[in-house]
């Protein structure tokens, strides 16, 4: 388009006839063709064949030509699959001919085959037909890649880096604000893209794929079947071919981006684009138009008449405008999202990001969100009350919307959905710029319901970087962007929407926050735009300074982009995933199920039984996302679903996981490390799977031992399920349901402290308490029952947390073993640290037990349990009869087993249990000033006890305030559980990773559910 000045060439038909004739040998009917400046003729040959005859303008350099059909000449030869024209040699064999017009000019003279197919213009744009012109110019760019020739390098018009001649075409632009439409794009051309460009990558490209260069075979299927016209064909920036591409596409677009997106994924499939390439895009593709509109209006002052030339120009008009409108990083994104790219670089980092650390985050407000009872108000449905009111900006019929809400659901926190599809936005704001027709109404931030004046904290450490006041109905009112950097390059902003004007008119740009500091308060309906009282709360990936342009509800077509652009905040805002995504059946629906399908003397825990659908660490967390504190279940040891664990265990079990018949090291491997943690007595092992199954091999190993069969045991001890160890447990044969004593076992009063006779001195309590046991345990062995062993949890928990008195069990374990006895310490529950001083519970008391079991916390959840005991022992139980158990010992219990013992060591936290333990021990014992419920606080470590009484002086049990707290407390989100003979001694055992926060809300939790149930 150099040469529009230079006429075209004027050759009759019967005179293009005699050169095709006399050239190439062809003889057939000439049909001419419309050109800009070239002569072009269809040939139908008499042969059936069909070609284009080019007679080229005058004015064009011999080079040009040459480059173009040896452009033409490289692909053919280099990818014959693209659908481009081929050249047609002269009968001497040459590429072209030459010849002299009437005027005394020279033409070139060529012929390309014939392309068949409809040109584009005249068909519909399928997605397959827009995706399929990215494709076909991709395999052409990557093919020319390794093509170059002279004539490539020339700078005319419609080559994209002489856009800034442009300039010089705009007093041709007679109205004032096109004219500045035109000044900004080119403004934006050299600040930004011309500077990004040089570092581009370049290569020939076709330069020129409108509508009428492209043909459609088969308009059904739409696929490209002809890619013509290589007359604009330069050395170019490779993203001006899909800039120019894209350009002509979106014309007349209902959704021009998508168009453009379109194309641009077919493109990058075959030639992937760089991340600077994509940034200029749309920039590029606005200076195309500019180009464009600005030649066409020096055609108009020069009246040249030739409607080919204006047939784009209102269309072009009303895209760049229409582009004026768009959010630059919106639509960039949109086309990044449409190759499959993250629709912002970074975009996946940030979200794993905030996923791995959610737990570590400074809660948003108080109490943290994941501790609340949430309920997600529904603002999708238009006829929901609440959505209904705040539509027509009705506040007090929100307020009751709102507060009928809570009274139905009794949650503390209503929360908004982040993606949800809306109907509240009526404002007109809320039009589309990307697609004609469509409104905004899709929710990309997470609104969180709470009272007017509620202070909000930064999760992470945050700089300001706008603080601001948007006035309009249904805006944001108080508003602000704080930007965080939680590790090096993981740049992200967080905006805060409905804010309380004055706490936003405290903040300074620029100013810094630590974590967990009071960034503002929420607005009420006067300040925060007229809505119910929330906090429209947004993450933002991309860059954008101005707070003003962040789009709050995006077009509901571009999901993929918005959850890069604005990821989701919920685990910025610490809510578990549950929250929004409840799995399962409902609890009703369990329950009754679990009635009908499971046997009926399975109990459930509290008055309103709980569903957990995840562990966390120190949490629980139910299928509504709520996090409840876990201090009772000591099973999980070092924290629920400690990764560790988790990884050993799925590391083994994708290898290999069988029994003990074969040799395997992790049982070797296990046992060595257990045995470095006893005494050295104890250094042969059975692996085993439950508690149950330790203590009744403990049991028969210790009878096959003796011969003998008594046992001496604690009043209420528990030892396990199986009918052996129901026998020797007064808790299961003394209550309903149980048999009696059986007359082989033999019961010794539990050495209480707490409730020893007043009479007896403080430092004799042991000692009196062991001389009574020791007198019947003479009484026993005089009586014919010498006894097998005696077993005894080191501190009986099921009896209620009691701490034995120094030289109590040193007194029994000497009988038992002057009378011939073995000596059982069942370290199930108090086993592995979590008394603090040390691994075990009985080293506390200067014993060595013959045998110990262990259990519940061994695999943090993994059933696995162990027996160690005297090498002796273990030689005379192996009496000819095998001992083989199925799932006893196997390499993946083991592996969970050693991955306990090494967090345990890793994370210190035996020394963890001695510090909570004291600090809680402190703030159970202040407790005790407030409460006179509270008659004995007790604990070792991470194992403690509460002990209720009606009278301090009596002592007189107080089972039912017991129940009545643990309840209340499992309202307010803390779980704990009741044990001894009368229920009333409030059990703790928390994860052995349970922090200095969590004893406090432990503590402050104790305290309010006290009040609330005694007054
Ligand atoms: C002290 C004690 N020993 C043994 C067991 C039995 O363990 P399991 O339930 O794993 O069979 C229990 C279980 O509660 C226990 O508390």
């Amino acid at each position: 388009m150099t040469f529009v000045n230079h006429p075209r060439p004027t050759f009759s038909l019967d005179e293009a006839a005699e050169v095709l004739r006399q050239r190439f040998g062809v003889v057939g009917r000439l049909d001419g063709l419309p050109s800009e400046r070239d002569q072009n003729f269809d040939v139908r040959a008499d042969d059936g064949q069909r070609f284009i005859l080019k007679i080229v303008n005058g004015a064009e350099p011999l080079t040009a030509i040459e480059f173009q059909t040896a452009l033409l000449r490289h692909v053919e030869i280099n990818d014959p699959s693209l659908p481009t024209p081929r050249v047609v040699p002269t009968r001497d064999g040459l590429e072209f001919g030459l010849l002299t017009g009437r005027g005394g000019e020279r033409h070139c003279v060529r012929l390309v085959s014939y392309l068949p197919g409809t040109p584009l213009a005249e068909v519909a744009k399928t997605p397959e037909t827009l995706r399929d012109i990215g494709r076909v110019l991709g395999q052409l760019d990557r093919v020319l890649g390794s093509f170059g020739h002279p004539g490539a390098h020339v700078a005319f018009d419609w080559e994209i880096r002489e856009t800034p001649r442009a300039r010089q075409r705009l007093s041709h632009v007679s109205d004032a604000a096109q004219r500045r439409c035109l000044e900004k794009v080119l403004d934006t051309y050299d600040s930004r893209v011309a500077p990004t460009l040089r570092r581009l990558r370049h290569g020939v490209i076709h330069n020129d794929a409108n509508d009428w260069n492209l043909l459609v075979a088969d308009p059904e299927k739409g696929a490209i079947a002809g890619l013509i016209d290589f007359g604009d064909a330069a050395h170019s920036p490779l993203i001006a071919e899909l800039a120019v591409a894209c350009t002509y596409a979106m014309l007349d677009e209902k959704s021009p981006i998508e168009t453009a997106a379109m194309i641009t994924a077919g493109y990058h499939a075959e030639l992937p684009l760089q991340d600077a390439e994509f940034e200029i895009l749309l920039d590029l593709i606005a200076a195309r138009l500019a180009v464009s509109v600005s030649i066409s209006a020096t055609r108009h002052a020069e009246a040249i008449e030739n409607p080919y030339l204006l047939v784009s120009e209102r269309p072009a008009w009303t895209l760049l405008e229409r582009l004026g409108k768009v959010d630059r990083r919106i639509a960039t994104a949109i086309l990044r999202n449409a190759c499959g790219l993250e629709a912002t670089p970074g975009a996946g980092r940030l979200r794993g990001w905030l996923a791995a650390n959610r737990r570590t985050l400074a809660p948003l407000m108080h109490p943290h969100p994941a501790r609340q009872q949430k309920h997600v108000v529904d603002l999708g449905n238009p006829e929901a009350p609440l959505a209904r009111a705040s539509a027509a900006q009705d506040h007090a019929a929100a307020d009751r919307a709102y507060a009928d809400l809570q009274r139905e659901h009794g949650f503390t926190l209503g929360l908004g959905p982040y993606g949800e599809l809306r109907t509240v936005y009526t404002a007109p704001f809320f039009d589309s710029t990307l697609i004609d027709g469509a409104r905004r109404n899709i929710h990309l931030g997470l609104d969180i319901f709470a009272p007017a004046g509620a202070p909000l904290f930064t999760p992470l450490p945050a700089k300001v970087v706008a603080a601001t006041i948007n006035p309009a109905p249904q805006d944001y009112g108080g508003l602000l962007l704080l930007e965080h950097e939680p590790e090096p390059g993981l740049r992200f902003r967080s905006l805060w929407g409905h804010l309380d004007h004055a706490s936003v008119r405290e903040r300074r740009v620029g100013e810094e926050l630590p974590a967990g500091a009071c960034v503002a308060r929420l607005g009420d309906y006067a300040e925060n735009g007229g809505w119910i009282p929330h906090l429209h709360l947004q993450l933002v990936a991309a860059d954008y300074d101005d707070v003003g342009v962040i789009p709050g509800v995006g077009e509901s077509a571009f999901p993929g982009v918005w959850n890069d652009l604005f990821p989701s905040p919920y685990d910025f805002a610490g809510l578990p995933p549950e929250t929004f995504d409840r799995t399962g059946q409902e609890k009703d629906a369990l329950q009754a199920a679990r009635k009908k399908r499971l046997g009926p003397n399975l109990s459930l825990s509290y008055r309103r039984p709980l569903k957990m659908a995840r562990g966390e660490d120190v949490w629980l967390i139910d299928e509504t996302g709520r996090a409840h504190l876990d201090c009772y279940n000591n099973v999980a040891h070092i924290g629920h679903c400690h990764p560790r664990v988790v990884d050993a265990i799925t590391r083994q079990a994708q290898r290999l996981n069988t029994n003990t018949r074969y040799l395997h090291d992790n049982i070797i491997d296990y046992t060595e490390r257990l045995a470095k943690t006893l005494p050295s007595e104890l250094d042969t092992f059975f692996v085993v799977c439950t508690g149950s199954e330790a203590n009744e091999l403990a049991l028969r190993a210790a009878r096959a031992y003796t011969r003998r069969r008594d046992m001496i045991v604690l009043d209420w001890a528990y030892h396990g399920h199986t009918q052996g160890l129901i026998d020797i447990s007064p808790y299961k044969f003394k209550r309903k349901g149980g048999s009696g004593r059986p007359e082989h076992t033999h019961v010794l009063p539990v050495a209480d402290p707490y409730r020893a006779p007043a009479e007896w001195p403080e430092g004799e309590i042991g000692k009196r308490y062991g001389e009574h046991a020791c007198e019947i345990i003479d009484r026993l062995v005089k009586g014919g029952h010498a006894p097998a062993a005696f077993i005894a949890e080191t501190i009986p928990s099921v009896a209620g947390q009691v701490f034995l008195p120094p030289g109590y069990l040193g007194a029994i374990y000497d009988a038992v073993r002057r009378a011939g006895g073995l000596c059982i310490a069942d370290e199930v529950q108090v086993g592995f640290g979590r008394v603090g001083q040390s691994m075990w519970a009985f080293e506390e008391h200067g014993v060595v037990p013959d045998i110990v079991t262990m259990g519940k916390p061994i695999g943090n959840g993994h059933p696995l349990a162990v027996v160690a005991m005297r090498r002796e022992i273990a030689e005379r139980f192996a009496n000819g009869m095998e001992y083989f158990n199925t799932f006893g010992g196997n390499p993946v219990s083991c592996a969970a087993g050693l991955a306990v013992l090494d967090v345990l060591e890793d994370e210190r936290l035996l020394p963890n249990a001695v510090e909570q333990g004291d600090y809680l021990l402190a703030g159970m014992g202040k407790l005790m000033d407030r409460h006179s419920v509270i008659g004995d606080v007790r604990g070792r470590g991470l194992f403690l006890g509460l002990e209720l009484v009606r009278d301090r002086a009596t002592k007189e049990h107080a089972g039912e305030p017991a129940s009545a707290i643990v309840n209340r407390a499992r309202e307010l989100g803390v779980l704990m559980g009741t044990d001894g003979p009368f229920d009333n001694v409030i059990k703790l055992r928390p994860p052995m990773t349970f922090r200095r926060e969590h004893a406090d809300i432990l503590l402050e939790t104790l305290d309010e559910a006290m009040r609330d149930t005694l007054g």
